[in-house]
């Protein structure tokens, strides 16, 4: 039997929310070990059938910027039809002819709401960053596919330390402005704390953004995340990202680790009576079969908790 914890709903909080996993891309991208194409086909394939409605499969990078994900092209063919349905990251206009020809049908950009993070994470200056985004998300859009964006280094960044709040929804405002139907607020290193997640939710909304176009991408590095989370279910927010296991990072971003783990995310949402449609037990068999092939435990404490 499955240990799960005890339902006691909170008012106020959403019905339902969608986790949108990164296990894949964000948990990936960032693993020295080489990891072989068909266990990223079976790790996708597996939380589709876990029940994540949304899973991030790879990124149209540059493969010497993340040779990690330089199979990207093999693992979504050998995903067929099911593949061209899940979100794919492209920073500009190569990485989208490269998701075009594979017939991807959701992309997501990336940009930074800091200038270092900007030069290293994409080789261009804050301001550039729009310049190359701006096609790529007009030519999606002409070509039916929906866009996500991501904003980093929302609430710190381990170059330039705090980052003033207007700043980030000055960024993530023109990311929107551009086209994209939905607006993930990235804690790349995990520094935010939840007064800190109520205010800048507070900003964008005050700014004239809805609640419903923003989502909340949470690393755990400070141990942070679900608190975080907490601060946004009663903002209203209704999409989280969250890796399987805990995995995750950014190689271009000092001081990141492991994203919000699916897991912990899951826990907290059943126990408050939050529909989430996804099975915890199939969920903690992935992430311990992954780590097997990782060749180390799972830093998600539901994880450790349930494989014991
Ligand atoms: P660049 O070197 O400035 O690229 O890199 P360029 O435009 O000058 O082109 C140079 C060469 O690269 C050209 O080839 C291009 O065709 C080729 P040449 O003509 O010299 O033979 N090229 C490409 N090849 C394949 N795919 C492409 C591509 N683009 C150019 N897409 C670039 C600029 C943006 C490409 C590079 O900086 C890059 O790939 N960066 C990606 C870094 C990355 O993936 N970081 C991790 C994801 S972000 C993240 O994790 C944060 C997030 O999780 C949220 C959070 O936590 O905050 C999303
Ligand atoms: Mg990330």
């Amino acid at each position: 039997m499955t240990e799960l914890p005890m339902t006691v709903s909170e008012e106020g909080l959403p019905e339902r929310v969608t986790i949108y996993e990164v296990g894949p891309r964000d948990g990936l991208q960032n693993e020295s070990a080489s990891i072989p194409v068909e266990v990223k086909e079976e790790l996708i394939r597996r939380l589709l059938a876990a029940g994540l409605p949304v899973v991030e499969a790879t990124s149209f990078v540059h493969p010497q910027w993340v040779p990690q994900l330089a199979d990207a092209e093999e693992l979504m063919n050998r995903l067929g039809d099911l593949g061209r349905d899940l979100p794919v990251l492209v920073p500009n206009e190569r990485g989208l002819d490269r998701a075009l020809e594979l017939g991807c049908r959701h992309v997501a950009i990336f940009g930074s709401a800091t200038e270092t993070f900007a030069q290293k994470n994409l080789n261009r200056s804050r301001d550039e960053q729009f310049a190359m985004f701006e096609p790529v998300v007009r030519r999606a859009r002409e070509a039916g596919l929906d866009v996500r964006a991501y904003v980093s280094m929302c609430f710190g960044d381990p170059w330039e330390g705090a980052v003033p709040i207007d700043q980030v929804v000055s960024v993530g405002r023109r990311l929107l402005d551009l086209g994209a139907s939905l607006l993930s607020l990235g804690d790349t290193i995990g520094v935010g704390t939840a007064g800190h997640v109520t205010a800048l939710l507070e900003a964008f909304v005050a700014g004239g953004t809805p609640v419903g176009d923003l989502a909340l991408h949470f690393h755990d590095t400070y141990g942070q995340a679900l608190s975080n989370v907490q601060a946004g279910l009663r903002a209203g927010v209704t999409t989280y990202d969250a890796s399987a296991g805990g995995l995750g990072g950014c190689p271009y971003a000092k001081s990141a680790t492991g994203n919000l783990a699916t897991e912990d995310l899951v826990w907290l949402l059943t126990g408050l009576g939050i529909d989430h449609g996804v099975d915890l037990t199939a969920l903690v068999e992935t992430s311990t079969w992954l780590a097997g092939h990782l060749g180390r435990p799972s830093p998600s404490a539901v994880v450790r908790a349930l494989s014991g």
